[in-house]
């Protein structure tokens, strides 16, 4: 399966000059790319700069509402998104399940961009590890709650990305163990095929997330069993992003 690595600006950086230039500096190094899509999430604000931008690197949008159009202030709609080249969105961030995003909203958002052609990046995973492996049972639930009454035919059109909350960002505990990861990614596989059929599960990408970096990825990818990456921090350093997707590539 092709591999997929996807950058999480969250909300960075400050300027529309700085996103331009650092999109520019990832593309720079873009006829490396082979066999792998490289994805860019980026704060709404820019996008109409970036999408004028030409280069192998896909936009994709952070978060979106689930609902067309109306009194919604500060929402923007999945058919916005497509206004600017997005193809695809992330959904359910630990960080958005924080301020309250849940299951529920996930799964309305899912079948929101589903309708506009855009890929929805579900991101699932535990809070802590405990030693009963509960956090088995909440990834499960995550799964289950967030892709309920979907089409079993647009499951593969959906890209799952595990993301321990305990391995993301400066607070982060340490990254997943390469053996942690191949485990995660081949359970996420059996929850699809229980909810679908193993056809199905073989063709969805399960990506890892959380603490990527130009140290552990190339083992993660060539050990851990995943498709691809979600990576935050790294993300917003060209050089070390670029290392992350050479990783990739076979
Ligand atoms: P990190 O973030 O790579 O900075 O740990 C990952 C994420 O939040 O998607």
């Amino acid at each position: 399966m092709k591999k997929i690595v996807i950058g999480n600006w969250k909300m960075n950086p400050a300027s529309v000059k700085e996103a331009e230039a650092l999109l520019k500096n990832v593309a720079k190094n873009q006829k490396d790319y082979k066999n792998i899509d490289v994805v860019i999430c980026v704060p709404n604000i820019y996008l109409s700069n970036l999408a004028k931008i030409k280069s192998k690197i896909i936009l994709g949008a952070q978060d979106v509402f689930y609902e067309e159009s109306g009194a919604y202030t500060g929402e923007v709609s999945a058919k916005m998104l497509t206004n600017f080249k997005v193809k695809y969105c992330i959904v359910g961030h630990s960080e958005r399940r924080a301020m309250g995003e849940t299951n529920e909203t996930c799964n309305k958002k899912i079948i929101a961009l589903l309708k506009v052609g855009i890929t929805p990046i579900l991101c699932v995973g535990e809070k802590t590890r405990d030693e009963s492996h509960e956090y088995l049972n909440i990834v499960k639930k995550q799964i289950e709650s967030c892709l309920v009454g979907i089409n079993k035919n647009l499951l593969s059109k959906i890209i799952i990305a595990y993301e321990p909350v305990w391995a993301i960002g400066i607070n982060a505990t340490r990254a997943v163990e390469t053996s942690e990861c191949q485990e995660m990614m081949l359970y996420i596989k059996k929850i699809i095929a229980n909810i679908s059929n193993p056809k199905i599960a073989h063709s969805i990408r399960v990506i890892y997330g959380g603490s990527v970096n130009v140290q552990n990825s190339l083992d993660l990818i060539t050990n851990g069993n995943t498709d691809g990456f979600l990576v935050g921090r790294d993300s917003l350093n060209a050089m070390k992003f670029t290392k992350i997707i050479q990783s990739g590539v076979k």
